[in-house]
């Protein structure tokens, strides 16, 4: 690969369709716009509030294609004339790179050494055997509400349920769970404001501290298991943080919004409600038809141009940054059928929700038991829940690349 220093300003291309701020802002449902896109710029260059271009991929082919181009880095300095130009340069400051030193942000050799050491942990096998463990921790959620009648649901049940699980998993102490999933919140707000940079110092902080604890009394978990591999100068210190740091966050960022989105998809049709309620056993085709339908990474993170190439005909020079609409590729009709309809008896094979490539999902099998069992046993303990406010004024959170909803209130009838 060349080196980073010599990339090239990428020059802005002439907007050929101007989109409204859909990307920005969470109030607009961006499926319209990617379908439009998909159909008529299918590799639009997008203006963000800095006043960034990104050239944003919409088909499913291209977006598989993309995230599988070794042309394409996960190193953002190859785009620094354009981050310096648009007053971002900051974000390539060796304190606040070094926070996100991991295997999400690395490009092969180091990709390879990096996610190999926690590989291991993350296989199909050794998460259907914490299934168990995850089902205690849902029956004892539900318990604290049921009686109730009422809910809100982001809050009691689809975040606390992941983030207890990584909690576990990495050995922090589970009354943390309260300060880490307020930290990983606005970890995951827009590149460059102020709380996403206050938030990314004090979650490193804490995993310092951690880490440090770990080094004085190492348990049976995953962050010790890091400080011994860091013992034996397998990762950096830095490494050793931005692992944890990315394990913690994308351990329940993204499985609680997969929670989320699902059931309010799932509670405005009925009729598939009530076919996954009598017919349990579809549950793990439906949570994957949850990912695809409102995938909650609705944009992989950024990728950086190392050389010229093109996707579907738009060229791109190097230096650009390119994302992919993970949420667009999933709903292209080229790729399902239909693909606008929730249908849980789909099973959508090669659904991109969980990326594709070397990058591809390291917690994807975590995951996916998370969310079978959280609607297993929903379902199960709570047939008739139903929404608590009108649909329309549910709100998303302003974030960087997930698709999350700020609160989701539901009822039912009260147990005893
Ligand atoms: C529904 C839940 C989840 C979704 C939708 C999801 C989605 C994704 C996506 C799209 C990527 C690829 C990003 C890219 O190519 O730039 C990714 C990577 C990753 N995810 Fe997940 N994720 C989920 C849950 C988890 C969980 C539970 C964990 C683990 C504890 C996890 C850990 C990771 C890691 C470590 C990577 C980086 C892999 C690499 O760079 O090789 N994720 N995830």
């Amino acid at each position: 690969m060349p080196d980073p220093a010599d990339a090239p300003l990428a020059p802005t291309l002439e907007q050929p369709d101007p989109e409204p701020d859909f990307m920005e802002d969470p109030s607009i449902d961006p499926h319209p716009h990617y379908a439009r896109l998909r159909v008529h710029c299918p590799v639009p260059q997008l203006i963000d509030g800095h006043g960034l271009t990104r050239f944003v991929v919409t088909r499913y082919e291209d977006a598989k294609a993309a995230l599988n181009d070794p042309r394409l880095s996960r190193n953002a300095r190859y785009a620094e004339r354009m981050l310096v130009a648009a007053g971002m340069g900051a974000l390539l400051d060796d304190d606040v790179a070094a926070a996100n030193h991991n295997m999400l942000s690395a490009d092969p050799p180091d990709h390879t050494r990096l996610r190999r050491l926690v590989a291991a942990e993350f296989t199909p096998r050794r998460c259907e055997a914490l299934r168990p463990r995850v089902q205690e921790i849902a029956d004892e959620l539900i318990s604290a509400f049921e009686g109730t009648g009422e809910t809100e649901f982001m809050h009691d049940f689809a975040n606390p349920l992941p983030a207890l699980v990584i909690a576990e998993l990495l050995g922090v102490p589970r009354e943390d769970k309260d300060r880490f999933r307020t930290l990983s919140n606005d970890y995951m707000r827009p590149w460059g404001d102020p709380r996403q940079v206050e938030a990314t110092a004090a979650l490193a902080a804490y995993l310092a501290q951690q880490i440090q604890a770990k080094r004085e009394r190492p348990g049976d978990d995953l962050l010790s298991d890091l400080v011994s591999s860091r013992a034996e100068d397998r990762l950096t210190e830095d490494e050793l943080r931005g692992t944890a740091l990315l394990l913690l966050v994308a351990g329940h960022e993204t499985t609680a919004n997969l929670v989320g989105n699902g059931l309010l998809a799932l509670l405005q049709r009925p009729d598939q409600h009530g076919l996954l309620r009598e017919r349990p056993e579809l549950i793990p085709e439906a949570v994957e038809e949850f990912l695809r339908y409102d995938s909650p990474v609705e944009r992989a993170p950024d990728r950086y141009a190392t050389q010229d190439t093109e996707i579907d005909g738009t060229f791109i020079p190097a230096g650009s940054i390119v994302q992919v609409a993970i949420s667009s590729a999933n709903r292209d009709a080229a790729a399902f059928n239909g693909a606008d309809t929730l249908d849980v008896t789909r099973a959508p094979r090669g659904h991109v929700a969980f990326g594709y490539g070397i990058h591809f999902c390291l917690g994807a099998p975590l995951a996916r038991v998370e969310a079978q069992v959280a609607f297993a046993t929903l379902l199960k303990r709570l047939p008739e829940l139903e929404l608590a406010v009108p649909v329309e004024t549910l709100t998303h959170r302003q974030t960087s690349i997930i698709r999350a909803l700020e609160t989701l209130p539901l009822r039912f009838t009260p147990r005893r």
